[in-house]
């Protein structure tokens, strides 16, 4: 057991009132649960949005610093002791060579392969959920973690001095281990999938007083995941996509991008528009892809056998909401092969030199086979989420891509080289373009 320490005092900025569950509207005080003792439903964080819309504006918030804490007065933190390590305001990129080569006008992905300060997403959501952690006392942190969550929760622990304890199936990709271990938490490699990791975790949590922020911190630490909503408006001028493709594990990123658009309309700070929201899932673990398929209206757990081990649960948290949003929206959820998944990996970097790990070679590949399909209109602006960084999977391609020419030293060995190197495939591809 660990001893809590003091919690900070509430400041006068802070907008987070409560948290209500998914289903029957049940309200709790803004403490460390993360499901409805009623309907065991999960719990969103409420905000005074008068008060935000008293007091933000497209101004204040650009002149906020460079960093997810821009947004702060969206995010479910209490104390302006906030843990700013300088995650997000990723960039935006607007394609042109992917684009052409998928059909489509309007194409822009948003790079969090370069996320700070561990080249994932998670970054964001751990930042958050963190910082509430300290609010609410705890001195150890923990999580069940696919891979990049635990790097984000090992770094950022490190940064605040936190003690950290993270899970992790065994069988995850070295980089992901290695970019954990660097941090020096104690790592526990779990023989069995992440679905038995997060069961031995809901344990663990309910016997030591430890803060994991994907289980009794999860409704704050979800909410971090909105910013990914903010920073597409404002990147894009103030303004909504109408379509973004984004990956599924738990759907929670998913339906986190549509609550932060939706907040951003709510207290003006853009106009309201209609967007759709599709999702991407590898074959070898895609529950919810399988529903939306099926026209199914619940999601039915899976065993995951599939490359894409970040995006890899078999049975989602939040698999039915992003079902359901995916109908309401006239969005797609599709799922892709392993093939699919490393032909998507290489090519973005082939087009745009962005290096995604698996969950993004499966959010390209369905973002291609539903252009394809004619399932993006070709003048919708569409946003593609690349969520994690390819040199934390290099497993996945290896044997895929092409080897080093080795030569000598010696310009003849050069130039033998160069002329070989003219008749391969990838550089009559290049110079189609
Ligand atoms: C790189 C990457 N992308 C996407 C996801 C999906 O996140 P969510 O569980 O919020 O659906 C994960 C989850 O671990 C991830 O590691």
């Amino acid at each position: 057991m660990t001893q809590a320490i003091a919690a900070p005092p509430r400041s006068e900025s802070a907008t987070l009132t409560k948290l209500i569950s998914k289903e029957g509207g049940f309200e709790y005080d803004l403490k460390a649960i993360n499901i409805c003792e009623n309907t065991f439903a999960p719990l969103e964080v409420a905000y005074d949005y008068d008060k935000i819309k008293d007091t933000v504006t497209r101004a204040t918030i650009e002149a906020g610093p460079n960093s997810i804490w821009r947004y702060r007065p969206f995010l479910p933190v209490a104390t302006d002791n906030v843990i700013d390590v300088g995650t997000g305001m990723t960039p935006l990129v607007k394609s042109t060579r992917l684009a052409r080569r998928l059909g489509l006008k309007s194409l822009y992905i948003k790079n969090d392969a370069v996320n700070m300060p561990t080249l994932s997403f998670k970054d964001r959501v751990v930042s958050v959920a963190l910082t509430r952690a300290r609010e609410l006392g705890f001195s150890t942190v923990s999580c069940a973690s696919t891979g990049n969550l635990a790097n984000s929760t090992a770094a950022i622990a490190a940064h605040a001095g936190l003690e950290c304890c993270v899970f992790i199936p065994a069988d995850l990709e070295a980089g992901k281990v290695l970019g954990t271990l660097i941090y020096n938490p104690t790592v526990m490699a779990v023989k069995g999938n992440y679905d038995q990791v997060n069961r031995l975790c809901s344990e663990v949590a309910n016997t030591y007083g430890w803060g994991f922020v994907n289980i009794n911190l999860r409704p704050y630490y979800s909410e971090g995941s909105k910013t990914l909503g903010y920073e597409v408006a404002e990147q894009l001028g103030w303004q909504l996509p109408d379509h973004i493709v984004a990956p599924l594990a738990s759907g929670s990123l998913y339906t986190k991008i549509r609550k932060g658009f939706e907040e951003f309309v709510k207290v003006g700070l853009v106009e309201d528009k209609a967007v759709r929201y599709s999702g991407a899932q590898a074959e070898g673990c895609s529950p919810i892809a399988q529903a939306f398929k099926e026209g199914r209206d619940f999601v039915a757990p899976v065993k995951p056998n599939t490359i894409a081990k970040s995006i890899a649960i078999g049975n989602p948290a939040d698999g039915l909401y992003a079902l359901e949003q995916a109908k309401q929206t006239n969005g797609n959820i599709e799922s892709v092969t392993d093939q699919e998944i490393i032909d998507g990996m290489k090519l973005l970097a082939e087009t745009e030199g962005i290096f995604t790990e698996t969950a993004g070679g499966t959010t390209i590949a369905v973002l291609k086979k539903l252009a394809e399909a004619g399932k993006i209109n070709p003048d919708e602006t569409t946003v593609a989420y690349i969520t994690g960084n390819g040199l934390k999977t290099q497993e996945a391609v290896q044997g895929y891509i092409g080897e080093p020419l080795t030569i000598d030293a010696k310009l003849d060995s050069f130039e033998q080289a160069w002329k070989r190197a003219q008749t391969l495939d990838r550089l009559d591809w290049q110079q189609t373009f």
